[in-house]
């Protein structure tokens, strides 16, 4: 067991390089079991939920090799349906991808229950009405997830209340290959879609509208293999643009897709972070004096719940009152309590959480709760005095790569130790 070791109180200063999207490279790996053929996927995120995907489509019998560290080379010519290894599936999210990809290939699916970060109740009943629509009978039995469709996979509309990413993938996935015309109505509109959708249609598949609430997709007969480059991803990107603010410090991200940080960068500017927006650079000037602000988090293009832990860093140390309304998820407040240790002054009710600023907050032993909470614990740790230890660091690890050589590369006094 690792953790993190911080003395908090230096600016961070000079260039971090954004690495690809996790959340993109997730549904890109599963949907490269619908080809058949050989793809090369490049920008890669080296984390661990990336790692987990891989090994999982390994055991089903894809032939993963890394040319290098962000590119790989994925033939799933040989995977078979129903022996996705089930220890593995049931430890991230993207294993939820497997059961669409497996019914979009195979029109059957037997997939153990994906897991994932805790934020309460994280139901699949969208993804499996999806995949009743377009003719696939589910049950879900000791554990696991089985799909049939003696009739075939044929297109169908579909409404989702809610615009859920994984549900939108999902039917994406399942839907490749369906007879005539599949619409969602109500579809997430994530860059990560986008980037999905963009590769399978490199891979010959026929969607249309990603990246807007209403999605097409004609089936087509096969898929051949193409060669992609992951989106860089936002969450990492505005993570250390996070960080930047809350120490006062000079940084300047590069490879972002500035578009794709629009609520992001409007959040820091309203907080009082001048922002320098290049082509694909976004350069922080912090000088440590934030302003308080309210955040409310939504569905793309609103502000992400990914980064909402981030923020609340932010908010902690802000001259005033700020608040923070979670509405994608129903409990991803957990991480209050270890800010606390830190002499954060935070009351929540309901949805909401209000911070009041401080200067006063002092380095604590404290505990990630989740990936984002693990990785907003760094940035409160970063600005406060004295020395912060932050234990189950594998969390941070399922979504940041190298995340403490880039802080220390900006000059942050940060370290890992063995527990
Ligand atoms: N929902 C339902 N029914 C469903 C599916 C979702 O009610 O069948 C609800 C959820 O309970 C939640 C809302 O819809 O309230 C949104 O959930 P969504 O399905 O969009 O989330 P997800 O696909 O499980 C992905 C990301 C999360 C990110 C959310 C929201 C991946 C692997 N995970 O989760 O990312 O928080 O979208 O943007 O893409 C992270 O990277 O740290 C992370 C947790």
């Amino acid at each position: 067991m690792e953790k993190i070791i911080i003395n908090g109180g230096l600016p961070l200063n000079g260039d971090v390089y954004i690495d690809g999207m996790k959340n993109a490279a997730l549904p890109i790996i599963a949907a490269t079991l619908l080809c058949g053929d050989t793809c090369i996927i490049d920008n890669v995120p080296a984390v661990s939920d990336i790692a987990m995907l891989l090994d999982i489509i390994a055991g089903m019998g894809a032939k993963v090799e890394y040319l290098d560290k962000c590119r790989i080379s994925i033939n799933t010519a040989n995977v078979k349906p129903g022996c996705s290894p089930f220890d593995l599936v049931c430890k991230i999210r993207g294993s939820a991808y497997i059961i669409g990809a497996e019914i979009g290939r195979f029109g059957t699916a037997h997939v153990g229950y994906p897991g994932g970060c805790d934020f309460g109740v994280r139901p699949l009943d969208l993804h499996l009405m999806g995949f009743e629509a377009l003719g696939a009978r589910i049950t879900v039995e000791s554990g696991y997830i089985n799909a049939v469709s003696p009739m075939g996979l044929h297109g169908n509309s579909i409404y989702f209340r809610i615009p859920s990413v994984g549900a939108t993938v999902n039917c994406i996935l399942a839907s490749v290959f369906a007879e005539g015309v599949t619409t969602i109505e109500g579809a997430a509109q994530e860059p990560h879609i986008v980037d999905m959708a963009n590769f399978l249609n490199a891979c010959g598949a026929d969607i249309t509208g990603a990246g807007t609430s209403s999605i097409k997709v004609r089936g087509v007969k096969s898929l051949k293999g193409c060669h992609h480059t992951i989106i860089p991803d936002m969450i990492e990107a505005g993570t250390y643009m996070a960080a930047a603010a809350i120490t006062g410090g000079c940084v300047r991200v590069h490879n972002v897709i500035p578009k794709h940080m629009e609520s992001v960068c409007s959040v820091l500017q309203r907080m009082g972070v001048k922002l320098d927006i290049g082509a694909d650079t976004i350069t922080v000037h912090g000088d440590g004096k934030l302003i308080a602000t309210d955040v409310v988090t939504q569905p793309y293009p609103g502000f992400p719940t990914d980064m909402h832990p981030q923020i609340s860093a932010l908010m902690c140390v802000a001259d005033g009152v700020s608040r923070m309304s979670e509405l994608v998820w129903d409990n991803r407040f957990r991480y209050i309590n270890e800010f606390q240790k830190m002499g954060t002054i935070i009351s929540v009710a309901d949805r909401t959480a209000s911070f009041t600023g401080s200067q006063k907050l002092s380095g604590a032993p404290v505990v990630s709760t989740d990936l984002r909470a693990g990785a907003a614990m760094i940035i409160l740790a970063l600005r406060a005095h004295g020395t912060s230890q932050i234990s189950k660091i594998s969390l941070i690890e399922r979504g940041y790569d190298n995340i403490v050589g880039k802080l220390a590369s900006l000059g942050a006094d940060i370290k890992k130790v063995d527990e």
